[in-house]
């Protein structure tokens, strides 16, 4: 098929033995055997194992396998053999074989690499990414680039199975807030004038649909100036997904078989449907509204339990209404030493809490602790049958308003399961769903939107949107992939009065609102259907499906955590004639 060569490094077996094959790659590792010379050749498919014997090849040929070094690029010419009695190798798709070399071109040399091209290495992180090109020879950053194609060739594939129509929308636009800053690209012919980079196609969608294309996705590259995490990039890729004439069930079931049938496409089995959880529950459940559901440690509101109690924090907790006292039983941990536990309220305080208060049962069940001499034996046999505690555990308590409680529990929920080496097994999907519209932005002192601008308020509660804003809830959705925000959606708002009320709930004025979505609102008036949609993380499903730790390793060229590309040291200083050509001054902030 190719004319440089009849096979690829990882396909030749025993049933190929007594042909003569032709391969391309790159040398890997070399052993000089007592005038046998032995080459793991490999590509992107594997390798295959050559064997130079001077008896069977020219001297020419010989000779250049004594100088070929690793990472070079050759050509080899050569008869496929069994290996001898002893030698195969199980655990290699080709150990049952090996070419005996005739002919080797040498396609180019190479210098000696910064780093081992191998997968157990620990090369730092700046290394990698400076060589970029070089890490991804290395076979497992193969395969998670080869997995993320396979997956998003997939969700390709059943989007359009469903009918949904593949449209392209532009990079050079105007801001969208999704709650980043923009990334800003300056206009040569209109001085003082500025594009944003979209930080998702949202606005565009939703025009899309007042288009009437119906389904409308797009793999969307989205760009966000946010600070970098091992889960965050400032570019990275949306499945990005909109219809039109539907009910959220309707949008949320199409989703569920799309994903269903992507997942299955890469080996992961989901059962449908996905279990359904409000935000409420799963604040209140598992402290975070992207639960990992494998970890158990469920949170339990132990208010009730300590009424009359002596320890005054937990009795005026019980007295009060909008405090509450949270707990999680964490199994086990109440044999570590007290020095080890003390050090979790160091924990807790990053998560926001004012204190840690705990009790631990000794394995004759008895309790321990600094505030165990103020509970009777009722209020713990209580604590005991509410918690399911067991000799050994450890149960921890945040006293707060609800939510923070929530995130203070859900917070060390996921700690301890780290430190209890808790196993995760196969993946976990779900749906978060009913988000409230609003929270309330300490920072700004306003509401702000929990999804975005744009999404519909649940209807039987607009008439609270005067009254009681918080209140309001909406049609929203957030996809859940074992502990991680995987995506995420809701019903849009498809009438532009309403719209612009949310707006003014925003904060904008009605001029200003007019100046950053007049066009959207405009648009709204020309009979917009109702509408709703969702964006799936790609980079973050493939993270987690090829079991990654950041999603830098299922991208081919991603940044530093400070933003750089440290191959071409992007971003950099332009030339003043460039920044003259877009009317641009730059200060120094020496
Ligand atoms: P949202 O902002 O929730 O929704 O984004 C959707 C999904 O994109 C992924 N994601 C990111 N991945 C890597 N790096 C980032 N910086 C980053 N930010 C977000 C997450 C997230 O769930 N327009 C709406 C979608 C809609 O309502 O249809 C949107 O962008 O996995
Ligand atoms: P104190 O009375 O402040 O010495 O606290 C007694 C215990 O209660 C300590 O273990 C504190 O860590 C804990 N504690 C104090 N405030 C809180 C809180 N808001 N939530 C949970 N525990 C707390």
């Amino acid at each position: 098929m190719f004319s440089m060569h009849t096979h690829t490094c990882g396909e030749l077996r025993r049933e190929d033995v007594g042909k003569t094959v032709t391969l391309t790659g790159w040398v890997w590792h070399r052993r000089d055997h007592g005038g046998l010379i032995f080459v793991d050749l490999r590509d992107r498919e594997g390798l295959t194992q050559l064997q130079f014997d001077p008896d069977l090849c020219d001297e020419e040929c010989f000779r250049t396998a004594e100088t070929i070094r690793p990472e070079w690029p050759v050509k080899v010419v050569g008869r496929v053999q069994p290996r001898i009695e002893g030698q195969a190798n199980d655990r290699l798709a080709t150990g049952a074989i090996e070419v005996i070399v005739s002919e080797i071109v040498v396609l180019n040399t190479s210098k000696t690499p910064p780093f081992p091209i191998e997968d157990d290495m620990d090369t730092a992180d700046d290394i990698r990414l400076r060589y970029r090109y070089l890490d991804i020879r290395r076979p497992s950053m193969m395969a998670n680039l080869r997995l993320r194609s396979d997956f998003s060739f997939a969700i390709r594939q059943a989007l359009h199975d469903e009918l949904f129509c593949e449209v392209e929308t532009p990079a050079l636009f105007k801001s969208t807030p999704e709650g980043a800053r923009d990334f800003l690209v300056p206009s040569r012919t209109q001085p003082g004038h500025f594009y944003a980079l979209p930080q998702s196609p949202q606005l565009l969608k939703q025009l899309l649909m007042v288009g009437g294309v119906e389904r409308y996705y797009q793999v969307a590259k989205c760009f966000r100036d946010e600070d970098l995490r091992a889960d965050r990039q400032p570019e990275f890729t949306q499945v990005d997904v909109e219809m039109s004439f539907v009910e959220q069930d309707d949008v949320m079931n199409c989703l569920e078989s799309v994903l269903s049938k992507a997942f299955a496409k890469v080996g992961v089995e989901m059962s449908l449907p996905l279990r359904r959880i409000s935000y409420w529950d799963a604040m209140d459940t598992y402290g975070s509204d992207k639960p990992d559901t494998r970890l158990g440690m469920e949170l339990h509101d132990v208010t009730n339990l300590f009424g009359d109690s002596q320890f005054k924090l937990f009795s005026s907790a019980a007295a009060d209404p909008d405090t509450y006292i949270k707990a999680i039983n964490a199994k086990g941990a109440g044999t570590w030493a007290r020095a080890k536990i003390d050090k979790l309220s160091g924990v807790a305080a990053e998560f926001g809490a004012k204190g840690l208060a705990y009790v631990a049962f000794n394995e004759d069940g008895s309790v321990k602790g600094p505030i165990a001499k103020f509970f009777s034996d009722a209020e713990m046999d209580a604590l005991r049958a509410e918690m399911a505690v067991e000799p050994g555990d450890l149960v921890l308590f945040a006293v707060d308003s609800r939510l923070k409680a929530d995130e203070i529990m859900g917070g060390m929920r996921n700690h301890m399961a780290d430190a209890l080496g808790i196993e995760r097994e196969g993946h976990d999907f779900l749906w978060v769903v009913d988000f409230p519209l609003f929270h309330w932005d300490e920072e700004r002192g306003g509401y702000a939107s929990e999804h975005q601008p744009f999404t519909q308020p649940e209807e039987s509660q607009i008439d609270l949107l005067d009254s009681d804003p918080l209140a309001v809830g909406s049609h929203t959705y957030d996809f859940v992939m074992d502990g991680f925000e995987a995506g995420g959606g809701g019903m849009r708002i498809h009438d532009a009065e309403l719209q612009m009320r949310i707006l003014k709930m925003l904060g904008f004025d009605e001029e200003g609102a007019k100046e950053q979505f007049g066009f959207l609102m405009e648009a709204l008036e020309f009979g917009a259907p109702p509408m709703g949609g969702f964006a799936l993380g790609l980079d973050r499903v493939c993270m987690l499906l090829a079991g990654a730790d950041s999603i830098r390793e299922v991208m081919a060229f991603p940044k530093t955590t400070s933003g750089s590309d440290l191959m071409s040291a992007a971003p950099s200083p332009v030339s003043d004639r460039q920044l003259e050509e877009v009317s641009l001054k730059t200060i120094s902030h020496e």
